[in-house]
C-alpha cells in the first residue's frame, strides 16, 4: 500500500470491507468555499468492479484524480497500491510519439518489447504497433491507453468514463473487453460514468457520489454475463436513475 501524504487524518481505521485496496477516510477537497469531496469515507474490496455514478459535477473526476495522486491538496487520509493506472476520456497520446514508443515511455523491466506487444494484442490492437496516434481511430486510440495502462501491470484501475467519447457499437466492444482485462488480471476496478446501465453491466458495486459524499452504495448481485433482459436489471436501473433525479416516467 502507498499512504498519499496528506494533511490531517481525522477519522479511525475502521475497516468495513474485507481485504480493502482502496481506503479513504475523511476526504475533503475544497475549491474555495465549495467543499466538492466532503469528509467522504470510502473502502474498496481487492478485486471489485466498482462503478462511481454521479451527477455532472458532483465530484468523480476529483475523486478519481485525488485517488490516482494527481490531486496536490486534499485533506484526509488515502491508501491506494503504488501500481495504480489511470485512463481517462480522451486518450492522452503522444502524437509525435509511435504507439509501441507512447507504451514505452516510464517503462521498466527485462523485456518491454514483449510486454507492450502483449498488452497491445490483449487489447487487439497489435497490427498498431508501429501508427502514429494521430492514424488511430478512436476506439483504436482508446484500446491504445487500455494497453498503455495494463503494460503497468495495475493493481487498480482508474477509469474516467473512458468510453463516453466512443460510438455505442464500440463502446459496447470496449465494455466487453475491460471486464474480460478484469476478469483475466484480477485487478480492481473503480469505472466513473455517466452511464446507469454501463455500470449494471460491468460492475458488482455500484456508488452514487452525492453533496461530497458516498450516498448510495448498492452490491450488484446479478449473473454474469450480465443481460439488461433480466428481470432484476430494470429494477435497479429505476432506483439508480431516481437517485441521480432522472424520473423514468419522463424517458421516451
Ligand atoms: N481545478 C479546479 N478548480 C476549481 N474548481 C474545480 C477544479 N476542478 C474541479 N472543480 C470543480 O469541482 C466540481 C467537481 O468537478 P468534477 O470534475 O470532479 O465533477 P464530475 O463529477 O467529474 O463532473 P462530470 O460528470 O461533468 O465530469 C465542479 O464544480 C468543478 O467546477
Ligand atoms: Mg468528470
Amino acid at each position: 500500500m502507498n499512504a498519499i501524504p496528506l494533511r490531517a487524518v481525522a477519522a479511525p481505521a475502521v475497516e468495513t470491507v474485507a481485504d480493502p485496496v482502496i481506503r479513504v477516510r475523511q476526504l475533503t477537497r475544497r475549491f474555495g468555499e465549495h467543499a466538492v469531496l466532503d469528509h467522504l469515507d470510502l473502502q474498496i474490496r481487492r478485486g471489485a468492479f466498482v462503478a462511481l455514478l454521479g451527477r455532472s459535477g458532483s465530484g468523480k473526476s476529483t475523486l478519481l484524480r485525488t485517488l490516482a495522486g494527481l490531486d496536490a491538496a486534499p485533506a484526509g487520509s488515502i491508501d491506494v497500491p503504488a501500481r495504480r493506472s489511470v485512463v481517462f476520456q480522451e486518450p492522452r497520446l503522444v502524437p509525435w510519439k509511435t504507439v509501441e514508443q507512447n507504451l514505452a515511455l516510464g517503462l521498466r523491466g527485462p523485456d518491454p518489447a514483449g510486454v507492450i506487444a502483449a498488452a497491445l494484442g490483449e487489447v487487439g490492437v497489435a497490427h498498431r504497433l508501429h501508427a502514429w496516434p494521430l492514424t488511430l481511430s478512436g476506439g483504436e486510440a482508446q484500446r491504445v491507453a487500455l494497453a498503455r495502462a495494463l503494460v503497468r501491470n495495475p493493481e487498480l484501475w482508474l477509469l474516467d468514463e473512458p468510453f463516453a467519447a466512443l460510438d455505442a457499437l464500440t463502446r459496447m466492444q470496449m465494455q466487453r473487453l475491460i471486464a474480460e482485462v478484469w476478469k483475466a488480471h484480477g485487478a480492481t476496478v473503480l469505472l466513473v460514468t455517466h452511464d446507469v446501465d454501463e455500470a449494471l453491466l460491468l460492475a458488482d458495486r455500484v456508488l452514487v457520489l452525492e453533496n461530497g459524499r458516498i450516498g448510495t452504495d448498492i452490491d450488484i448481485a446479478l449473473p454474469r454475463p450480465r443481460r439488461p433482459s433480466h428481470p432484476a436489471f430494470a429494477a435497479l436501473r429505476e432506483q439508480l436513475l431516481a437517485t441521480l433525479g432522472v424520473d423514468t416516467d419522463d424517458e421516451a
